[in-house]
Parts: structure tokens; C-alpha cells; sequence
């Protein structure tokens, strides 16, 4: 059996690592396309580095661009890739451009088409992840789904002949490396934050970063929290800050790069609180019980919430307020799954065991 992958942006490798390690583990031939979507080391070639992931077999180099732009030229270049390998399943992930691309070139190829992190939903069609979630999942022939939520919004759009509930690949990975984790007081060190006295933020999302007025908020009210904040500045961060003329520093406030995941991990776990409009970051700190602040209308995962460890909140005081507040009553719930996603998935696409 044959598997081909496509990613292309951060949080697509670190989905891709235990999904290439089943692969590996079973014998199945699994071809990485990687878009180049990301492209910068830190957001692209540490993950394949710290989390063990083969080089990728093909690199579509598309760099950055408009949507279409990006989303087009990834199309224009995955024919010719996906004519030579012919594989029995295409695997894409999650929401990114890179995400929809695959599957509608597959789609278009007649070849058979799996989308992992199926079934979120912000219900938000103001966010491009939105608009890929739900016609990459309407595109797709094998919908596997992170959680049972996600089960039944598939479910309310017809789609429940073609979901299968598999868990998060993401709890996966977060536990092989929260058990390897070796080095936590450098990192503290480098980040320049105290154990348990400091929160982490990450700001990326084009909702937040693209209004000069909305991004002046947040940037204020993280510098105001009544503890040490730091900010891992992706990219886009950097960019529309600096265009907007707003300093990321300040008060509370320390800027650093975005850091390797393992570094991310171990920074996550010995912090106080987490405060981000990523996906990801919300699920790593539920699982590693660290109470998260999202600058958010809304979210995908929604179990966070129910369970008191997640509160969305407006740019604004709202957010120095939330991110001071106390951890909430513990709880055993896993809604994301054990760690044995991957596994799954694997059965899901017929993969031998
Ligand atoms: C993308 C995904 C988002 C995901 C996020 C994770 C889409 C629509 N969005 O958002 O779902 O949560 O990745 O990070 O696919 N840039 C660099 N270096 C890079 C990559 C990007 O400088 O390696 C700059 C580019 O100039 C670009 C901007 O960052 O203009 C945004 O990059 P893009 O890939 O469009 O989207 P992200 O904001 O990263």
C-alpha cells in the first residue's frame, strides 16, 4: 500500500510525524509532499529534524502569496506529482491552503482522497481555514474525525457515511515528546522566563494580525497581564506589525522567535497559562492541564471550553484579565483521544496492522 502526504505548513508536520511513524511501523510506503507553503527553517525543517520525520520525497516550493495564488500554484504543480506515484490514498491535514489544494487535485485525479482533522468547525466564513475545512471534507472519499463534535457536524452536512472517529494525531505526538523532554530549564533560560511565573502567547491568525486596530488591542493587553508574557512571533506577526508601526514589546510583554516544538512543549508545560488564537496550542494545553486564554469569537475545539480550561475573549482588558486568572478544577476527560490516533487512522485507510 502506498500513502501520499501532503503538507505544508507548521502544524501539518507536527500532525504528520506519528502518522509517518505507523507508516514506517507497518511496512506502508508513505511518499511526503511537502507544499512549501512554509518556508522558513523554524516553521518548516525543525519538525522534520526534532520529531523524526523522513525528508519530504517532493517540495513544490510555493512560497507565500494571495490565496489563490498560493492554493493555484500548488494545484498547477501536484498533477505531474501525483501522476508519477499513483498512490492508493492521498492523506491531507487539517485547513491550510495546502490542505485544500491536495484534495481537490487528487479529487480531479480520480484518486482517492483522506482528509485527518475532519469535521471542525468554526461556523466563522469570514476565516480562509473555514472555507478549506469545509470543501476539503465535502471534496474528500475518507473523513477522519479528531472527536465525536467533529463526528457530528459530518453527520449534520451528510456526510456521516464517509467519517470515521480516529482521535488526534496531535495527542499522539505530544506524548512521545512530553516523555522525552530533556532540557526545560534551558529553555526557560533562553526565553528568559521564570518556572510557573509566566505565561506563553502566540498571535497568527489573519483575523487578529490583519486590522491594525485589533492587533493594537491584543499587543496592549498582553503587555499589561500582571506576570511575564512570552510572545513567539510568527512570521506574520512580524510582518503586519511592523507595517502597522506597532512595537511587539513592552510591559509584560518579551518577543521571541517561535520555537522548536519540543522547546514549545516543555515552554507550555512549565508555564502558567497559555494565551493564542492557534488551533493547536489550545488542545497542547488542555492535555498538559494548563489553563489557555483564546483571542477568539469563536473555536473548533470546544471541549476545551466545556471543560473550564479554555475562555475565548475579545482583544482588550478582557484578555490581561483572563490571563491572570486561576487554574480551574481538575479533570481526568479525554476527548482528544489516548495517544493512539495514528493507529487508527492506519486502520481506517486498510493499511495491514
Ligand atoms: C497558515 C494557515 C493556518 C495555520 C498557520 C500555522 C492558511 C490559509 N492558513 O497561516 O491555518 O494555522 O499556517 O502557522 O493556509 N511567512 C513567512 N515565512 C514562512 C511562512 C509564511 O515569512 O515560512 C509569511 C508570509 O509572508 C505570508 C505570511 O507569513 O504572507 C502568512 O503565511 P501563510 O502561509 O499565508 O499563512 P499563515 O498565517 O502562516
Amino acid at each position: 500500500m502506498k500513502v501520499l502526504s501532503v503538507v505544508g505548513a507548521r502544524p501539518q508536520f507536527v500532525k504528520l510525524a506519528p502518522v509517518a511513524a505507523e507508516c514506517a511501523r507497518r511496512g506502508v510506503e508513505h511518499v511526503i509532499v511537502h507544499t512549501g507553503q512554509h518556508y522558513d527553517p523554524m516553521l518548516s525543517d525543525v519538525f522534520f529534524d526534532d520529531l523524526g520525520i523522513p525528508d519530504p520525497d517532493v517540495h513544490l516550493g510555493v512560497g507565500s502569496g494571495t490565496h489563490g495564488e498560493q492554493t493555484g500554484a500548488i494545484l498547477a504543480r501536484m498533477d505531474a506529482v501525483l501522476g508519477a506515484q499513483a498512490p492508493d490514498w492521498v492523506l491531507v491535514y487539517g485547513d491550510t491552503n495546502s490542505t485544500l489544494a491536495g484534495a481537490l487535485s487528487a479529487v480531479k485525479l480520480h484518486l482517492p482522497v483522506a482528509h485527518l482533522e475532519a469535521g471542525l468547525r468554526s461556523f466563522n466564513r469570514r476565516m480562509p481555514e473555514e472555507h478549506n475545512r469545509v470543501l476539503t471534507d465535502h471534496a474528500a472519499d475518507l473523513l477522519l474525525a479528531p472527536t465525536l463534535v467533529a463526528m457530528g457536524h459530518l453527520a449534520d452536512e451528510g456526510l456521516a457515511g464517509r467519517a470515521v472517529h480516529v482521535g488526534d494525531v496531535m495527542v499522539d505526538v505530544l506524548m512521545t515528546v512530553r516523555a522525552e523532554l530533556a532540557d526545560t530549564p534551558g529553555v526557560l533560560e533562553r526565553l528568559g522566563m521564570p518556572a510557573g511565573g509566566f505565561s506563553v502567547a502566540t498571535v497568527h491568525r489573519a483575523e487578529n494580525t490583519d486590522d491594525p486596530a485589533r492587533l493594537a488591542a491584543v499587543v496592549a493587553a498582553l503587555s499589561q497581564v500582571d506576570h511575564p508574557v512570552v510572545l513567539l512571533a510568527h512570521p506574520r506577526l512580524r510582518a503586519k506589525a511592523a507595517a502597522h508601526g506597532i512595537p511587539l514589546e513592552g510591559g509584560a510583554l518579551t518577543v521571541r522567535e517561535p520555537l522548536a516544538y519540543p522547546d514549545l512543549v516543555a515552554a507550555v508545560a512549565a508555564s502558567r497559562g497559555v494565551v493564542t488564537d492557534s488551533g493547536g496550542l489550545q488542545k497542547e494545553a488542555f492535555v498538559l492541564r494548563v489553563p489557555c486564554t483564546t483571542v477568539r469569537a469563536e473555536t473548533e475545539w470546544v471541549e476545551t471550553v466545556q471543560l473550564g480550561w479554555n475562555v475565548l475573549v475579545e482583544p482588550g482588558p478582557e484578555v490581561s484579565a483572563a490571563a491572570s486568572r486561576p487554574a480551574p478544577s481538575p479533570t481526568d476527560a479525554a476527548p482528544y483521544g489516548t495517544g493512539h490516533a495514528a493507529a487508527a487512522v492506519l486502520e481506517a485507510l486498510g493499511a495491514p496492522g
